[in-house]
């Protein structure tokens, strides 16, 4: 049921909603020299998420785009009750994405775990209990945001009630109306999808859906603006298309953009190409549902050489379908959503709205580092790799027809 909702054409009915979200973005680059591009990506992302799944406008693209750190506190000092809620938001989501972290590195909970996994949630409810623990700011985090998605699925709930009392109202397509509704369909699905179990399926949506965009998206741009000929080539495809205002239908993103297809892909392990060690890694519960923790290194499979000659040169081209890189590579070695039945339902939604973006910003702009960046780019690893700083880039206005 869940697997369907992101079907083409579905997706397709989904580019306006996308497009005008970049659009959104776009507009406030104007005037702007150097922005946390990484920040916006995040406010642009989960606002996709927000209107695509949940039919809700978080309204975060709206968030002004100055490169400066406080960035979020200069936003939180706006008299706005709307600007406050949203950078709120936004710090609370940087929040939950970054603290889960299954090492070393995570709070005192998740470390005990580690070592002895029985001891890990008697020690995280006691821990939760004590402030300025790891373990309390997540549970206050969680409580916060849980309390948000508890309000949009109540929202939801009630729009879905109005509907059915208006006649001729149409089936509402976005994934949180296409549970709700399933709910309401059969006994068996009642029991199952209780209130409860929604908010945490509608936080799961949120949080795997934007963030893993948002890092993509902005790698692709931290990593064409370092390289003058993937820039050439990816603008010489884009301006080749048509006039700027033509925005591309879902089709022409399958057909007419294969290079922004190649240029797109190897992102999504930013580290290999950074020469960083570290490696991405992506958490997996067994299908068999015994509890066992299946991790996945997807970042340590891409850089095999086998798979990946020179596996530090940032070469698009190396996922080029008619090239003999891509034909020789084992099926399994690039593996960025996962695989089997817990791969990512999301991939074909990410995809399309990645190139979207890109098409839409180097129509209008292109951008370099900012001297303020850090180099190299410093990560921060949790259950979806982030970026420790940002990506903070200097934007250029392109001057076309
Ligand atoms: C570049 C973007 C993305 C990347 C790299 C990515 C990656 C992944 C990976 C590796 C998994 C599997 C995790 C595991 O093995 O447990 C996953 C799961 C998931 N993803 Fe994505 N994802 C992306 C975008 C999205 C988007 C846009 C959505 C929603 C529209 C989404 C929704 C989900 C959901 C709901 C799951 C859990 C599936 C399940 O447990 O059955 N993802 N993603």
């Amino acid at each position: 049921m869940i697997i369907s909702i992101y079907q083409p054409s579905h997706l397709a009915s989904l580019i306006p909603t996308m497009q005008s979200c970049i659009e959104c973005v776009s507009k406030n680059l104007d005037g702007q020299e150097d922005i946390t591009f990484s920040d916006l990506a995040l406010g642009f992302a989960t606002d996709v998420i927000g209107q695509a799944a949940f039919g809700t406008d978080f309204g975060l693209s709206k968030i002004s785009a100055s490169s400066n750190d406080d960035d979020i506190d200069k936003i939180a000092t706006d008299t706005s009750a709307e600007a406050k809620a949203s950078s709120e938001f936004i710090r609370m989501h940087v929040h939950a994405t970054t603290s889960l972290k299954m090492d070393l590195s995570g709070s005192l909970s998740i470390i005990i775990g580690q070592l002895l996994p029985f001891l890990q949630e008697p020690f995280r409810q006691v821990l939760k209990r004590i402030p300025w623990t790891a373990d309390h700011e997540i549970d206050h985090v969680n409580l916060a945001l849980g309390g948000q998605m508890d309000k949009i699925v109540a929202e939801r709930a009630a729009a879905m009630e109005r509907d059915q009392a208006a006649p001729h109202a149409q089936q509402r397509k976005d994934f949180l109306s296409v549970v709700l509704a399933a709910r309401e369909s059969n006994k068996s699905w009642r029991e199952l999808l209780t209130p409860d179990y929604i908010s945490a399926l509608t936080y799961e949506h949120l949080l795997a859906g934007s963030a893993t965009t948002a890092f993509t998206l902005s790698t692709v741009l931290y990593l064409v603006s370092k390289h003058p000929e993937v820039e050439e080539k990816l603008l010489r495809e884009i301006d080749g298309f048509g006039p700027h205002d033509h925005a591309p239908t879902a089709e022409d993103l399958q057909t007419k953009f294969p290079y922004l297809d190649q240029a797109c892909m190897p992102f999504f392990d930013i580290g290999r190409r950074e020469g960083i060690d570290e490696i991405l890694l992506f958490i997996a519960i067994d299908s068999k549902g015994n509890g066992t923790w299946v991790w996945l290194a997807p970042g340590v499979l891409a850089k095999d050489p086998k798979n990946f000659p020179e596996p530090e040169v940032f070469r698009p081209e190396r996922f080029d379908p008619n090239g003999e890189e891509e034909k020789r590579r084992h099926p399994y070695a690039f593996i960025p959503f996962g695989i089997g039945p817990r791969a990512c339902i999301g991939q074909k939604f990410s995809i399309q709205e990645i190139k979207l973006s890109v098409i839409h910003l180097y129509r209008n702009y292109v951008f370099r580092h900012s001297p303020s960046m850090e180099s190299p780019l410093e990560f921060q690893y949790s259950i979806v790799c982030n970026f420790k700083y940002g990506v903070k880039l200097r934007v250029i206005k392109r001057h076309t027809a």
